[in-house]
């Protein structure tokens, strides 16, 4: 929420974490040689072919494939959100996490923007109570059998006519019209006029956890287009992190026993109405897991509000693929479906609070809603329908990461294709095995098998930075002391990911081979560095900085090389700048030095 983590930060935080402690506190390792060793906690597998190394901070799966660092690994097993595999790793080492304010290196605060919504919120409320033209608005409320207690406690209120309301509410701020510009309570146009966005509309404000208004949407009274008009993304307002009615329930509510996920302000507000205090809404977006994660962070158990028509069963498996990575230990998802045409608000309103409550709690369980999808999908009672059902299920099988859950489910879906569980394991195992298969295969082609190249890897062509980029990859310590700027003049791929490497090697203290391949965590070449930290390098550590340095001089000759030949072209067609005479000479006594 307060901006983005440091780059650096990460690096020296997996610059001082141990992956072996990380690993070690969640499933248990043995050490096996240099390396330790575990059943993959990703897969399912009876022999061990999880690999943990301490040197590289990098783990390895040769079952699977599956590979990465301390946070990759918190991510991947605990089903956490990257900002939040970080806050854990920190916590847990103790650190602190600076961030970097969102306008980039520029540290001022938000108060002012905060202040404003502030005023802007008094404003709204205050034109509810107080404006004669805010009686259609009062009395549409009424009719959706409001009363003004709960109007209060979600701080409703209404924005009237006019295009230029906000500009005269007082504040502190020196900037108030960009302020109000920056919030997106008023839009400049390209003319650079600005003017009120929300006009004659009943105003929901969105509160964060602190209570601080961060946005609104504000609903047009009775019929039209658009219902609803949202603040957009702002500074304060990110829509994809957010809960309507979170601020308000922990409020109410000493002991929060299950979270309601509904779709609508309205059906907040109607279900606290009826003195159901526990439901938040996300805004107009499906529920991230993100969402689900601060909703874990409250209480174990979450309830989602589908309507029953189709719309409300495809979010329902939207939702169900985002959550299904975060089950674990106490952790309890339900969905409930309503009738269709119905939402909570008008649910609760036909039928009560109690009656309502009753359904909730017989609402059906996320594993049981999953079980039921899949074997709709196919026809039961033929000889493939159950062979089928193993095949579909598998997005959701591959989602699920705690292994109990994953165990319970395998066997249920073996016996729904009546096989034994043996049978089961060895079918499933077969299209792993093949998978493993394909996977090494892959890596022969790009390294080269071990046993048939006993020699280090000829350098070829244009590839020699495959092989630089594996050896510092693999072995940080092992970068010549030598000047390498020059490798910044070759337009490659692969002299740019050296290039980097060297100023990360040479910027941090403790580099590791998965601290330094976090820096292109979600980039295209992570997949390529993965790869190359795994290669097998053939030659032993000792002439690794031997290897490395001689690769690097040989580039450098080379570009010394091609540089004095294209010099002497031109000299052939035109005559040389004394600058161009000058750097002439000089490469030709560095050609001499080398040789
Ligand atoms: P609904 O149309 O179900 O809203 O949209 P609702 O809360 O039940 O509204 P009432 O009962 O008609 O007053 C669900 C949510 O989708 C977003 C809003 O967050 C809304 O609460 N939405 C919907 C918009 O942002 N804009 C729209 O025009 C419509
Ligand atoms: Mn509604």
């Amino acid at each position: 929420m307060a901006g983005r983590i440091p780059q650096s930060f990460i690096n020296e935080l997996l610059a001082r974490v141990d992956i072996v402690d990380v690993i070690e506190r969640r499933i248990s390792l043995k050490k096996t040689g240099k390396n330790y060793s575990a059943c993959c906690p990703f897969h399912n597998e009876k022999t061990p072919s999880f690999s943990v190394s301490p040197d590289k901070q990098f783990y390895y799966c040769f079952g699977c494939g599956v590979s990465g660092n301390a946070l990759s690994f918190i991510m991947e097993y605990e089903g956490q959100e990257f900002v939040a595999a970080i806050e854990d790793l920190a916590q847990s080492m103790g650190m602190e996490i600076p961030r970097e304010s969102f306008s980039g290196g520029n540290h001022h605060s938000n108060d002012n923007l905060y202040a404003l919504m502030d005023k802007a919120l008094l404003y709204y409320q205050d034109q509810l109570k107080n404006s004669k033209a805010a009686k259609e608005a009062i009395q549409y409320l009424k009719n959706r059998g409001l009363s003004g207690e709960i109007a209060k406690t979600y701080g409703i209120g209404y924005a009237p006519e006019g295009w230029q309301n906000l500009s005269e509410i007082k504040t502190e701020s020196k900037s108030h019209q960009q302020d109000l510009v920056d919030t997106g309570m008023m839009i400049k146009n390209d003319k650079g006029h600005t003017y009120d966005r929300f006009r004659d509309r009943i105003m929901f404000p969105i509160r964060n956890r602190r209570g601080q208004t961060i946005g609104f949407g504000g609903r047009i009274i009775d019929q039209g287009e658009p219902k609803y008009l949202n603040s957009p993304e702002t500074k304060l307002f990110h829509k994809g992190q957010e809960l309507y009615g979170l601020y308000e329930m922990r409020k109410q509510l000493r002991n929060i026993d299950h979270i309601l996920i509904v779709e609508g302000y309205m059906d907040v507000v109607a279900l606290a109405q009826f003195g159901i205090f526990n439901a938040t809404a996300t805004l107009g977006t499906a529920t991230s897991s993100e969402h689900l994660q601060t909703l874990f962070r409250i209480c174990s158990k979450v309830v989602f509000c589908f309507d029953g028509d189709k719309a409300g069963r495809a979010a329902a498996l939207r939702a169900l693929q985002n959550a299904l990575p975060l089950m674990k230990d106490a952790r309890e998802i339900r969905m409930m479906f309503l009738p269709d045409g119905e939402d909570p608000d008008t649910m609760v309103r036909k039928i009560g609070a109690e009656e309502f409550n009753q359904q909730v709690d017989s609402s059906i369980t996320l594993f049981d809603f999953l079980i039921q999808h899949l074997t709709s999908q196919v026809d039961m009672t033929t000889f493939e329908g159950p062979a089928r059902l193993v095949h579909i299920a598998k997005p959701f099988t591959e989602a699920i990461k705690d292994s109990i859950l994953k165990t319970r489910f395998d066997q249920k879906l073996a016996s729904l294709a009546g096989l034994s569980e043996k049978q089961y394991s060895q079918a499933t195992q077969y299209s792993q095995s093949q998978k493993k298969q394909e996977i090494t295969t892959d890596l022969t082609k790009e390294f080269g098998s071990p046993e048939q190249e006993v020699k280090p890897i000829k350098i070829q062509g244009k590839a020699p930075f495959r092989r630089a980029i594996s050896l510092l990859l693999q072995n940080p310590d092992s970068l010549p002391a030598a000047k390498l700027d020059w490798i910044n003049q070759l337009d490659e791929p692969g002299a740019m990911i050296f290039s980097k490497l060297v100023v990360l090697v040479n910027k941090n203290e403790a580099v590791t081979t998965g601290m330094l391949i976090e820096n292109w965590r979600g980039e295209p070449e992570e997949k390529h560095l993965k790869a190359l930290a795994l290669a097998d390098l053939i030659i032993s550590k000792e002439q690794i900085p031997a290897e490395l340095a001689d690769i690097l001089n040989r580039l450098e000759k080379e570009l010394i090389i091609d540089e004095w030949d294209r010099l002497i072209a031109k000299s052939k067609s035109q005559p040389l700048s004394p600058e161009e005479k000058n750097s002439l000479k000089s490469l030709q006594k560095e050609m001499l030095l080398r040789g």
